[in-house]
This record gives C-alpha cells, sequence and structure tokens, in this order.
C-alpha cells in the first residue's frame, strides 16, 4: 500500500550572523530589510498554509500578510485565496483573542490539543480548529502533515520560532530551510535560535544540501535542501 503523501514543509526564518533568532528579551526580530521582508513574502505566496508557534504569535501580535501586488497576481493566477491560511500551533490554546492577529485579514486555523481547543471551538476567531497535538509530546507531526496534505494545504511554509522548528526537524517533515544572514549580533546563550528543543547529538544531526546562496546589500540568503527529503525539483532548484 502507498503511503499517504503528507504536506512540504519550508522553513523560513532570519537570524543575526551570530545565529539568534531574536535578542535576549526575546522581542519582536525586526531586523531583516525590506528584501528580506520581499524574500519572506514571495515563499509565502507559494505555500498553502504558513505555520508557527504560539510564542512567535505572543511576541508579535500579528502575522505577515502577502502585499505585494505582483505575488498576489500570482497567486490569484494559480487560483489559490489571496493569503494562505495562518496555522497557530499551540498546545495550550492559551492565546489572547484581543491581540490583532484576529483583526487581519487572513483565514486562520488553530492547530492543538483537546484540552487547548476548549473554548475555541465554538469562537468566531479560527476558521478550523484542528485537535491534532498530543497532550503527551512527542505530537505525530507526520501524520499532522498528512492531514494538513488531505486538506489540500500541500506546501506549508514554517516562520518559526525556534521551539516549534526544533519539533518539526525531528519528526522528520521539514524539506527546506531558508536562512537570512542579518548583518548584526545579538548574542545571549538563552536567545532564542533558529533550532531550539533538546538538540541533536552529532551523529544524528540533520545534514543539508546547499541549494543557493544570494547576497543582497549585507545579507546573504541561504538555501539548503534537507538530505533526508526526496530529491527537490527543477522548480524547487530555482526557487
Ligand atoms: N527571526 C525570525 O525570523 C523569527 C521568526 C519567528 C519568531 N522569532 C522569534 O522567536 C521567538 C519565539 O520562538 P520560540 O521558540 O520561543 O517559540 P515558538 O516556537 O514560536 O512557540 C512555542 C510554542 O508553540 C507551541 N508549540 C511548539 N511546538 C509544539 C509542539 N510540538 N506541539 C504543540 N505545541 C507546540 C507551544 O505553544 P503553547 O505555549 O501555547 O502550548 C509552545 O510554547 C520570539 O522571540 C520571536 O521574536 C524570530
Amino acid at each position: 500500500m502507498t503511503e499517504q503523501a503528507r504536506a512540504h514543509g519550508t522553513v523560513v526564518l532570519a537570524m543575526s550572523a551570530d545565529g539568534k533568532i531574536a535578542d535576549r528579551e526575546r522581542s519582536p526580530a525586526r531586523f531583516g530589510s525590506t528584501a528580506d521582508r520581499l524574500h519572506l513574502e514571495t515563499q509565502m505566496a507559494q505555500a498553502d498554509g504558513v505555520l508557527f508557534g504560539a510564542e512567535t504569535l505572543r511576541t508579535y501580535g500579528t502575522t505577515l500578510r502577502i502585499t505585494q501586488p505582483d505575488l498576489l497576481q500570482q497567486r490569484q493566477q494559480q487560483d489559490k485565496f489571496p493569503q494562505p491560511i495562518h496555522i497557530v500551533c499551540s498546545s495550550s490554546g492559551r492565546l489572547d483573542p484581543e491581540c490583532r492577529f484576529f483583526q487581519q485579514a487572513v483565514p486562520r486555523w488553530l492547530m492543538t490539543t483537546p484540552e487547548g481547543a476548549m473554548g475555541w471551538s465554538d469562537r468566531p476567531e479560527f476558521e478550523r480548529v484542528l485537535v491534532a497535538c498530543s497532550p503527551a509530546p512527542p505530537t505525530n507531526w507526520h501524520q499532522i502533515f498528512q492531514q494538513l496534505a488531505a486538506l489540500g494545504l500541500e506546501k506549508i511554509v514554517v516562520t518559526g520560532g525556534g521551539q516549534l522548528v526544533a519539533s518539526l526537524l525531528e519528526a522528520g517533515v521539514i524539506d527546506e530551510i531558508w536562512l537570512t544572514v542579518c548583518p548584526l549580533i545579538l548574542g545571549g546563550a538563552q536567545s532564542p535560535t533558529p533550532v531550539d528543543g533538546y538538540g541533536f547529538p552529532a551523529h544524528l544531526a540533520p545534514r543539508l544540501e546547499l541549494l543557493s546562496t544570494q547576497v543582497m546589500g549585507s545579507e546573504v540568503f541561504l538555501h539548503y535542501y534537507l538530505q533526508s527529503a526526496p530529491p527537490p525539483t527543477n522548480e524547487e532548484k530555482l526557487n
């Protein structure tokens, strides 16, 4: 029997030159340039869903929408809705319904545990509440990514943070990583990094293949493929 297809996972993050995705206060990471923002929008424009952790939402209070006219037009030509579905992953479900995210013009889903879903299922903030996360870790991400594909979400862009990315990498559902190296040093042993969690022993570390590099001003855009992922298509190599 052939295995059910899972959604394709692409992580897109900006980090300081010393590998931090936020400062020690975990404040919103706004150190990327306009080119980096455009890059993130470009990646999001190719996605059916944008997935991020609850802590990222609590930090920013909003999500990034696609605003570039050419990207919106591209989505229209592909018969896609203007914005991908924004999926918040929160095991606790503890989110502030007053935060600005809930006023933004984006479709919203919540991915949570049975406990986290309580109180959200009958409310208008989320179009869909996916009770997919396990109350006791680990969550079965492979199954969730299969479920997302079955719901028509074949391409998922993961926009952070480090905790969520760590679980997804561990589960083997990430196929590509985009890292923008930004020209600043944040330092701090407690500052978040692209992949937090427990970390991998070196002999089990996910291995990457470098697909492209681009320098724009003082920023470097790195595009990696996970070696365990199915080999990239020509289109993915070009993107
Ligand atoms: N530079 C960048 O590009 C960038 C992008 C995004 C974020 N950031 C920064 O990253 C920081 C936030 O990252 P973070 O690592 O602290 O948090 P995060 O990954 O955004 O969110 C963590 C939360 O997500 C939920 N979650 C994560 N993994 C889960 C799993 N496997 N199952 C169920 N729920 C799960 C839990 O929510 P509950 O607590 O509700 O249970 C958890 O507490 C902020 O400082 C932000 O500025 C930077």
